[in-house]
């Protein structure tokens, strides 16, 4: 079998982070405060991240999606505030997203392989890699999945297409990404039914006017057919509800494909290139346990306003500790508490992106009951936030989280 090598190839062995829980987030106080949720958003670098995990998670995850950067050597900066739907750039406000940036493609592959390999080792032995890659590598990426793989493990080559608007006038518009699937072993998990699509009209029609028509054979036209190896869903666009400012943004109905087919309920579902969250959402949402990890706090950051708006399920956010998290702490008395309401100064929701409460802060983990997000088109960010009915002795803590990323934690001092 043909190998790709190239110099610097067998990396170190990678070092394991040591994981710290920062947060429990309660989705407007869901399973608070018995639940201890599996689920987890961690922020660090994710080779060190995958490690850490491996005492744990090695052979336990049932599905992993992998988005990372594809080599096109651009920045991709984040929009955040409310103007970042307009049509002029001008207008939007810019953070930093991540870089997708190179000396040269063997710096790209010393990223890549590892991470592949440990994927590889996390995944269960019925489990399934859908890795997401576009022109730039994929035939590289290829090549590696085969030899960690093994070459008859491709499930498939898919195909996602898509339109949109560029300026390449030279070539043909470069409209479609490459998803490399591929299972760890023979028996993997494959949900055929779940995702069956409805046959074309102009089939049923054919079916319904020729009884020759298949060569004799009537497919069962009311269950659907199983989905081609080529895909449409539209990208995630201006206008589109789902749509969070944090580039490179999958759409949901691609991930839901990829979580029907190749996970059940219950099941643990990764993605350590998380950017959004966008796979860790919709596996929320389908009742899948779930891993996301980004080297990005502003991914982290908008992952868990998605989880929070969008799913019901608690979940962990750890850090790798040797991450400095610059937050500023102190007492403040810009608050005020009425029953069991606590409301903001409005002076402070200026600029707010996000703001919680722990309302029997332990002084390490933050369990957050009540949370406000700035809703990303219309209207302010909530000024107040329920308390929930019996809280302890200890003191209330408040989270606040700045559009610039600015982020400051305060005990409530009446
Ligand atoms: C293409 S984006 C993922 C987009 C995501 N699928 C979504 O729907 O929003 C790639 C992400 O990989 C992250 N990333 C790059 N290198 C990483 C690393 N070494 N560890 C963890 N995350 C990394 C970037 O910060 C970026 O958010």
């Amino acid at each position: 079998m043909p190998y790709l090598t190239w110099d610097s190839k067998t990396p170190p062995q990678p070092v394991s982070a040591a994981l710290r829980l920062d947060t429990i987030v309660y989705p407007q106080g869901n399973g608070y405060p018995d639940a201890e949720p599996e689920n987890q958003i961690i922020l660090g670098d994710n080779l060190a991240i995958m490690s850490a995990l491996l005492p744990d998670y090695e052979g336990k995850i049932d599905l992993i999606y992998a988005d990372p950067p594809f080599y096109t050597n651009r920045r991709y900066p984040v929009r955040v505030g409310r103007d970042e739907d307009s049509r002029r750039p001008k207008e939007w406000q810019l953070a930093d997203g991540y870089a997708d940036h190179w000396e040269n493609i063997e710096a790209y592959l010393d990223m890549l392989f590892p991470r592949l390999q440990l994927m590889y080792r996390l995944l269960a032995p019925q489990g399934t890699l859908y890795l997401h890659l576009d022109w730039h590598a994929d035939h590289y990426a290829r090549l590696l999945l085969d030899e960690i793989f093994g070459p008859d493990r491709l499930l498939n080559e898919i195909i996602w297409v898509y339109h949109g608007p560029s300026p390449i006038r030279s070539a043909f518009n470069r409209k479609h990404d490459t998803i490399l699937a591929y299972t760890k072993s023979p028996t993997y998990t494959f949900n055929v039914d779940a995702v069956r699509v409805p046959y074309n009209p102009k089939t049923i029609k054919t079916f319904a006017s020729s009884p020759k028509a298949g060569f004799g054979k009537v497919p069962d036209l009311e269950r659907g057919k199983v989905p081609e190896d080529w895909w449409y869903f539209p990208v995630v666009a201006r206008l589109h509800n789902e749509r969070t400012g944090y580039p490179t943004q999958k759409p949901q109905a691609l991930l839901e494909r990829i979580i029907l087919a190749s996970s059940n309920p219950g099941d643990l579902v990764a993605d350590f290139f998380c950017g959004s969250g966008t796979t860790s959402l919709v596996a929320s949402q389908l009742d899948r346990r779930f891993i996301a990890n980004d080297l990005s706090w502003r991914a982290v950051h908008t992952a868990r306003a998605r989880h929070i708006a969008g799913s019901t399920h608690p979940f962990n956010i750890k850090y790798e500790s040797s991450l400095k998290l610059k937050r500023i702490s102190g007492h403040r008395n810009d608050f005020q508490l009425n029953d069991n309401m606590l409301i903001i100064h409005p002076n402070l929701l200026v600029d707010l992106d996000y703001w919680e409460i722990d309302p029997d802060w332990d002084g390490q983990v933050f369990c957050s009951v009540s949370q406000a997000i700035r809703p990303r088109k219309k209207g302010p960010i909530p000024g107040e936030l329920t308390l929930p009915n019996s809280i302890g002795t200890r003191n209330i803590a408040v989270r606040l989280v700045k559009i610039d990323g600015e982020q400051t934690q305060f005990i409530y001092t009446g």
